[in-house]
């Protein structure tokens, strides 16, 4: 059970989004929040609006996260929760190029190890510390027409439970956030895939800061702010084959909706 009034927070990507809605929801509960962004104005306006402290920087990069956790401890003395929030969905298939590939590789995993990697030591020396990977229903299932952020999100999911597997018995609490859609920038980008298979069903950032709170209240590694995520999630356990096609029946829809748009594109549907 993570205590949030006075812990000392890190939110990466904290500027827009589900980060900035973690960051005010754990702020109102009475953490002080370093605020990290690629976008320094919006770090900076998260970080007064809340009377936290602003560090911007790339968490994806391994000298954006030492500085990020160099700044914040100064500011806060303990770093209590890290949230590692940020990620990328960039990129689609296995013709999106290495570099693509690599940069989801390091936003979206990489980041949370390198946290890891310099938070743990003295976590462990005092016997806690909670760590928030902010990964996606992808990680748990799979986005189509997403392939790098499906994969590097699974490996994010993977990360997530091997450090609750060998560290909760020391004292580490690890949350895992996987949401279906969730109406921010990353949403309105995703494209005819977030269209058929998200925009139905998007929740607000602060119903998954909500799901958060009430997760690190009673313990839980899972955050599924949509629910039905742990039914799919069970299904592709135990009916692998079945889900599947069921993934395969939404991709024809999302063909299907591509079609429609090409033709209506070339007058050719009047
Ligand atoms: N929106 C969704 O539908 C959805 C669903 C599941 C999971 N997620 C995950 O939630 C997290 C937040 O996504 P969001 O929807 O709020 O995204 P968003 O695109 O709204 O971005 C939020 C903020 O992150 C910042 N950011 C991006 N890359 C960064 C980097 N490398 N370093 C520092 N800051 C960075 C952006 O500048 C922005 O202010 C991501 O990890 C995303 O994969 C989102």
């Amino acid at each position: 059970m993570t205590n949030v009034s006075g812990a000392g927070v890190v939110v990466t990507g904290g500027g827009g989004g589900i980060g900035r809605a973690i960051a005010r929801r754990l702020a109102a509960d009475g953490a002080r929040v370093v605020v990290n962004d690629l976008d320094e104005a919006a770090a900076q306006a998260v970080a007064a609006e809340i009377g936290g402290l602003a560090v911007p920087g790339d968490a994806g990069t391994e000298e954006g996260v030492a500085n990020l956790i160099a700044e914040a401890a100064k500011g806060l003395g303990e770093i209590d929760i890290y949230c590692s929030n940020a990620g990328t969905a960039a990129g689609s298939g296995p013709e999106t190029p290495d570099a693509l590939w690599q940069r989801a590789w390091e936003v979206n995993t990489l980041a949370h190890v390198r946290a890891a990697r310099l938070l743990l030591p003295g976590w462990l020396d005092r016997g806690g510390g909670t760590f928030v990977v902010t990964a996606s229903a992808a990680g748990l299932l799979t986005m189509l027409g997403a392939a790098p952020y499906s994969v590097t999100k699974h490996a994010a999911v993977g990360f997530a439970e091997w450090l609750a597997a060998t560290y909760a018995h020391r004292g580490l609490a690890v949350h895992c956030i996987c949401p279906q859609g969730v109406r921010t920038q990353m949403l309105a980008g995703s494209g005819r895939a977030g269209d058929v298979v998200l925009a139905a069903a998007a929740i607000e950032p602060e119903q998954v800061a909500d799901a958060l709170a009430a997760a690190m209240a009673d313990g839980s590694f899972l955050v599924l702010p949509h629910p039905e995520v742990r039914d799919y999630y069970l299904k592709r356990a135990t009916d692998t084959d079945r889900w599947l096609r069921g993934m395969s029946r939404l991709q024809r829809r999302i063909d299907e909706t591509d079609e429609t748009d090409e033709t209506e594109g070339t007058g050719a549907s009047a």
